[in-house]
């Protein structure tokens, strides 16, 4: 990676994360300083809720640079087809001819005309630089690809939670693109539509235990508290969770949130604790969810748990 250039910074070393970067003698001749985030870091660390260390955040990508053969032909093709803002022509240091792009976030892609260019060699899994569109403009993008007559693949189908859509593209000179939305879907209640679910006697579940019933989409959780039913859909973007019992805890392989027993986030990206399916225990002390009915919740307090002893019965719900 090159060295960042500033307009003033002190000399020396600096320190990254525990890395610490030195400029050679070459660098600093040619006007590279050593920078000094520390003051606008201090700033970023102070507005992080969940207190990361400041080092250790990286905010956004600056740039990315591609090998083309043919400027013109991949500047077209970035331009029209994608779409990304031309800023212009030959702009950095580079000496070699190249356009510089832009996202509407602002990130650039910088394209470096070269003889040769490699966009994936043999027997890896390449580099692929992926966008992130609107529902309605990766809609024009999918159409556009048609026009183009592009065969649309999308490599990840079985890996994306519900509401995620992805298609990859090769761009002229053969670099994978990857187009990526999220659907209103993502969001979404899904009702499994069977009805109420008998998990069966209350008696055969231990605290500690937790079940999965897949037709009805949920896991019934016996806490201290009672009988706890979970809906199975991450709240992150609906994907499906599994219970890592080494670990006592809900997992979702699609963003990689995790949730312990009683529903609470305990890492990832999701901002709201898995959904409730009411249970009740029947006169014969059965244990019965409700997949047809999905709670939202702020956090998990004892009420939520049906208590529930093998000499009293349910004591409250
Ligand atoms: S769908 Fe994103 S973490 Fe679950």
């Amino acid at each position: 990676m090159e060295p960042q250039r500033v307009a003033t910074a002190p000399t020396g070393s600096a320190s990254y994360g525990g890395h610490t970067w030195t400029p050679d003698a070459e660098q600093r001749e040619a006007g590279w300083k050593v920078p000094n985030p520390s003051d606008d870091l201090q700033g970023r660390q102070a507005s992080r809720a969940d207190g990361a260390d400041a080092d250790d955040v990286i905010e956004a990508l600056s740039h990315v640079v591609l090998g083309v053969t043919n400027l013109e032909r991949s500047e077209k093709w970035y331009t029209e087809f994608l779409p990304l803002d031309l800023i212009g022509r030959n702009l950095t240091a580079e000496d070699r001819p190249h356009s510089v792009l832009q996202t509407n976030r602002g990130q650039l892609v910088i394209l470096v005309e070269s003889d040769q260019v490699v966009p994936l060699r043999p027997g890896t899994m390449g580099m692929h630089h992926s966008f992130a569109l609107t529902p309605n403009q990766y809609r024009r993008m999918v159409d556009r690809a048609r026009d183009y007559g592009y065969d649309l693949v999308n490599l990840r189908a079985v890996r994306m939670a519900h509401g995620e859509y992805e298609v990859t593209i090769p761009d002229p000179d053969g670099h994978s693109v990857e187009i990526t939305t999220s659907g209103p879907e993502v969001g979404e209640i899904l009702l499994p539509g069977v009805g109420i679910v008998d998990c069966g006697p209350a008696e055969k579940y231990r605290v500690g235990d937790v079940k999965a019933f897949s037709e009805g989409r949920f896991f019934l959780v016996r806490l201290k508290d009672g009988f706890l039913a979970l809906s199975q859909w991450c709240t992150h973007r609906n994907g499906l969770l599994t219970y890592q019992r080494a670990h006592w805890q809900f997992w979702c392989p699609f963003h990689q949130a995790t949730y312990d027993r009683r529903g609470e986030i305990t890492g990832g990206p999701s901002e709201e604790p898995l959904r409730r399916v009411p249970v009740t225990i029947s006169e014969a002390g059965h244990v019965l969810v409700n997949a047809e009915e999905i709670i939202q919740r702020d956090c998990y307090e004892p009420g939520q748990a049906v208590a529930y002893s093998s000499r009293q019965g349910v004591s409250h719900g």
